[in-house]
């Protein structure tokens, strides 16, 4: 017998205490501190056992007691960053495709999973407005935008045999990290990014875009690609996409929509994402905004042979053996990743069960929840709102004549302590701004009238102390 050997009753033992300890947590989730009651010492502390030599057995699940303790348990007054807090069915989904562990590299790998990923990838694009679009999950959003860029270059600059030339990218002064992070990857340089001041609204101004390609091409550059946000990272505002659109057109440039964050929605109010069907290459996060368990991204494009150009390269160990098309079909010849786990398996699942419609409402219900935090902002004077809601993120502060931003950092800090609501922060306009994001399927109405005598208690304590 293999040493790694688990009997049929040892993995079912295991596994009814996992499923134990998980609809545990779930149960408890409306009690939970939002975020766990530890410190960087005492978590160093709870797992500071070495790795055993000789097996512990069961009792090595004893220690996924502390685990727990020590995570931020996925409530429903979670609004930091942009998080979903992961839908159950999915997570059940994950457990069978790491058992199954299919390596979902090709169809003659994993017939079953590279089959549902195919035909769940052109039928998220058709239901978000994108019909024909294609493309594969990958495992972040940041990974997504990567992609994009990277058939951006090779659209326009090719660079996969020789190399590297300078392109210029544009975006607007809110677009995500990620971004530029590629573009050092890329080889096109960060200094090639050009980020345009965003308007009052947050957005990319068509007519500055225009001047700034206008001005690279006088000065000899090479415009490459616009990226246009469909929900930026800070404020989740959505850049004017039709014009911007047409704008790549008539310029010949490539158009990224990084719509990780936001461009879900479209599921919901595909008005607010005019254009959004107009981009080369879209990147989608569905572990933000379909509620999936990390990672669950997206990238959509419309040009597969393109894809094929930027990331095919294929010697024969992996070369498929049909004739078949479709069982000639693999990922890898379409993205970064080689081993691929069964994403589509837990997205596939969850939208299976609840159904479209039940995400519709659910990303309308964190919209409006939204709104309603904005209208409790604006009620007082305490606080006072530093952006409009467009999509889900509210940004806003308390009011504090001399010392804003140190005292905001100071409450986020309080109220993080007091483990009853979990913001995130940002910097809007050059102001340190206190952030809810709301992708949360578990938040109700009373946890969202729960956020502003929140951080109004964190104020005081903050104030008088
Ligand atoms: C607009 C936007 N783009 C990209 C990303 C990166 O996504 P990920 O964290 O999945 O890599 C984020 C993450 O918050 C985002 O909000």
């Amino acid at each position: 017998m293999n040493a790694l050997h688990l009997s049929d009753g040892e993995f079912r033992a295991l596994a009814a205490r996992i499923t134990d300890l998980s609809a545990g947590l779930l149960a408890g989730l409306e009690g939970a501190r939002a975020f766990p009651d530890t410190s960087a010492a005492r978590t160093a502390q709870a797992f500071s056992a070495p790795l055993p030599e000789e097996g512990l057995k069961a009792a090595a699940l004893d220690a996924l007691g502390d685990v727990l303790a020590h995570s931020r348990a996925p409530t429903p007054r979670f609004y930091g960053y942009v998080l979903g807090s992961g839908e159950p069915v999915a997570a059940l989904a994950d457990l069978l495709a790491s058992v199954l562990n299919q390596n979902v590299t090709a169809w003659r790998s994993a017939p079953a999973a590279v089959t549902i990923e195919r035909q769940l990838v052109h039928s998220l694009a058709a239901a978000l407005g994108c019909p024909g679009f294609t493309g594969s999950l990958c495992g972040g959003g940041s990974l997504a935008n990567l992609m994009g860029l990277a058939m951006a270059r090779e659209a326009r600059l090719p660079a996969n045999e020789h190399g590297a030339r300078a392109g210029v990218v544009y975006a607007s002064s809110e677009v995500h990290l990620s971004i530029a992070k590629s573009m050092g990857l890329l080889g096109l340089g960060r200094k090639n990014l050009r980020l345009l001041e965003a308007d009052r609204h947050f957005q990319l101004e068509p007519a500055r875009l225009a001047q700034a390609i206008r001005a690279d091409r006088a000065a000899g550059r090479t415009p490459l690609a616009v990226v246009a946000s469909a929900g930026t990272i800070a404020t989740g505002s959505i850049d004017p996409l039709a014009a911007i659109a047409a704008l790549c057109r008539a310029e010949g440039l490539w158009l990224h929509v990084d719509g990780a964050y936001g461009a879900l929605a479209a599921l919901a109010e595909p008005q607010e994402f005019a254009g959004l069907s107009e981009a080369d290459s879209l990147s989608l996060d569905a572990h933000k905004w379909l509620y999936q368990p990390l990672d669950c991204s997206l990238l959509l494009f419309r040009d597969a042979a393109l894809a094929r150009r930027t990331f095919s390269f294929t010697p024969d160990y992996v070369k498929p053996l049909a004739s078949d098309s479709d069982e000639a079909f693999a990922f890898f010849d379409e993205s970064l990743e080689l081993s691929r786990r069964f994403r589509a398996l837990k997205l596939w699942l969850s939208l299976r069960y609840h159904g479209l419609a039940a995400f519709r409402d659910a990303i309308r219900s964190d919209l409006a929840h939204a709104q309603r935090l904005a209208r409790a902002v604006a009620a007082g004077g305490e606080l006072e709102l530093l952006a409009p809601v467009r999509l889900s993120a509210v940004v806003f502060r308390f009011r504090h004549a001399a010392r804003a931003d140190a005292v905001n950092a100071a409450i986020l800090r309080r109220l993080i302590e007091r483990g009853r609501v979990y913001l995130s922060n940002a910097t809007v306009a050059g102001q340190f701004a206190l952030r809810a994001c709301f992708v949360n399927h578990r938040t109700t109405d009373a946890d969202v009238d729960a956020i502003v005598p929140e951080v109004l208690a964190a104020a005081r304590e903050v104030l008088t102390s």
